[in-house]
């Protein structure tokens, strides 16, 4: 069964908990939280304050995908402020296996996540350390952009990997989904959709849209 993880970067964060339990009524187990620093994306979005005011209204499985230099600086705010899943990029990461040790120290589940041009191979090493990887199907910083085509043979690089290697980290796809692709990227390896636009901006509303992509993604 495919996990479906809305990003609130398409929310309207005015009706933030009004939204979340429309997100929740839809059947999605997670929720994505998409954290920009202006540095690493050409982006500013939200920090640990959010993590925080999540938990206190919902009990969806709180998915911080953390977009941002330096990572390691801001581990321990986001898992105390109730981050679960906390996932880093390879390419802000000087010390990648410091740093997925210190999610993990900090008794959260470790992600790791590469931009769409950046190849299987630089994950390699980490892959047994870590509970989730995440696919970027778009160049990161902005909800809306189109699935890069490519990640498909990516993803299917990475289930065949898992899959010779007897591993059992969680593929996770970020950016363009879409009820068109959705089923592909799952047939292709994904165990976990990350939606913002057509969850949130569709004009079906947002419980409809998570039931339908949930549906696409098995068809
Ligand atoms: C992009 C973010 C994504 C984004 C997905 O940098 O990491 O999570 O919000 O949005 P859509 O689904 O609209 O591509
Ligand atoms: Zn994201």
């Amino acid at each position: 069964m495919t996990i479906i993880s809305p990003s609130i970067l398409s929310a309207d964060m005015l009706n933030l908990k009004d939204q979340i339990k429309q997100v929740e009524n839809g059947g999605a187990e997670m929720v994505h939280i998409d954290v920009m620093d202006g540095h690493f994306v050409p982006n500013i979005t939200m920090g640990p304050w959010i993590v925080k005011s999540l938990s206190k209204v919902s009990s969806l499985e709180r998915d911080v995908h953390l977009m941002i230099e330096r990572p390691e600086n801001y581990i321990d705010d986001f898992c105390e402020s109730g981050a679960e899943i906390v996932t880093i990029h390879q390419e802000a990461s000087t010390h990648l296996d410091r740093n997925i040790a210190k999610i993990k120290n900090n008794g959260c589940k470790a992600g790791v996540s590469i931009n769409p041009a950046t190849p299987i191979e630089q994950i390699k090493w980490i892959l047994t350390k870590v509970d989730l990887v995440l696919i970027m199907s778009v160049n990161p910083g902005f909800g809306g952009q189109k699935f890069i085509n490519y990640s498909l043979d990516k993803i299917k690089e990475l289930n065949k990997i898992r899959y010779e290697n007897g591993l059992d980290f969680f593929i996770q796809v970020d950016g363009g989904i879409t009820n068109s692709n959705a089923f592909d990227v799952v047939k292709a390896g994904a165990d976990i959709l990350v939606a913002g636009s057509s969850v949130f901006s569709s004009e079906l509303g947002i419980e409809k849209s998570v039931q339908l992509l949930k549906n696409a993604s098995k068809a």
